[in-house]
């Protein structure tokens, strides 16, 4: 149960972005996700390899996130009531993402705020090593206050320090003319965590792989507002980058643009893209 755990500070996540919680999964809770993904075939995205699993599979260890997020809604702004979807990532299967923030996420949900991913190593050999590199927001806000509103919320975008600036890149819009007028290096940490640990995140943190060096899988929960809106027109729109990556991934993308474009309101909630997608076609 939650009330066993260290109590965080939840409004870090409102701050800095991100909240730790040391050992959030217990031995017996790290062999049952190691089992599942064991299970797993991997997902045919064209893009990086995932391998995807459901809060179903997950059963008690989704109601320990849906806990957390709780938690969260007590101490914090942010609306996340709903599990949307679980994945593992392999450093051997060849994860090792360079800066960015998420894309399918921000494609589909269209909201990085009330957006948690909580991303939990299940397999770490080394503490410091191949974990995530992120950029707190507080640290922005300190340094380079006038960035703030340039990443604050975002989505789908790749970043790419070049001496003292970082280019950026917007996958939605194709747009390459933002430059940050500094390095993310500079700014960036790299938690330690062991297994178990749980490094909750709101969607629009800046982050990367740490390295890849080591074996490390690690599963990675998400949750969002559940009446929050997801619009037709904001999914259709936008430029090459989003169409073609919307293109090599028509197994999470298809089902997703269908029911857009059977909604007579032009939109759905969450909770009705949720409860469509875990329907089996008739
Ligand atoms: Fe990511």
């Amino acid at each position: 149960m939650v009330t066993t755990l260290h109590e965080p500070r939840w409004s870090d996540l409102e701050t800095k972005g991100y909240v730790i919680v040391p050992k959030f999964l217990q031995d017996e809770e790290l062999l049952r996700t190691r089992e599942d993904f064991s299970q797993l075939p991997r997902h045919p995205n064209q893009i990086y390899p995932v391998f995807e699993s459901s809060r179903d599979r997950l059963g008690p260890i989704a109601e320990k996130a849906e806990s957390v997020a709780a938690r969260v809604r007590g101490h914090t702004r942010f609306r996340v009531d709903l599990f949307v979807s679980a994945i593992y990532f392999s450093t051997s299967a060849g994860v090792d993402f360079k800066w960015h923030q998420d894309h399918e996420s921000y494609f589909i949900h269209q909201n990085h705020l009330d957006y948690l991913n909580f991303y939990v190593p299940i397999v770490k050999p080394d503490k410091t090593r191949s974990g995530l590199a992120i950029v707190p927001f507080d640290a922005v806000l300190e340094k380079y206050p006038s960035s703030m509103p340039q990443i604050y919320g975002k989505g789908a975008r790749r970043y790419f320090p070049r001496g003292k600036l970082t280019l950026v890149v917007d996958d939605s819009t194709d747009d390459d003319s933002l430059l940050l007028g500094f390095n993310l290096e500079e700014l960036a940490i790299a938690p330690e965590l062991e297994a178990g640990d749980l490094l909750l995140m709101r969607g629009d943190m800046i982050h990367r792989t740490q390295d890849a060096d080591t074996p490390r899988v690690s599963l990675s929960m998400r949750m969002t507002h559940g009446d929050g809106l997801i619009r037709r027109d904001t999914f259709q729109a936008g430029g090459e980058n989003k169409h073609r990556a919307i293109a090599a991934n028509p197994t999470l993308y298809g089902d997703v643009s269908l029911a857009l474009e059977r909604s007579p309101r032009g939109e759905l909630t969450n909770v009705e893209l949720v409860k469509i997608l875990r329907t089996p076609p008739t």
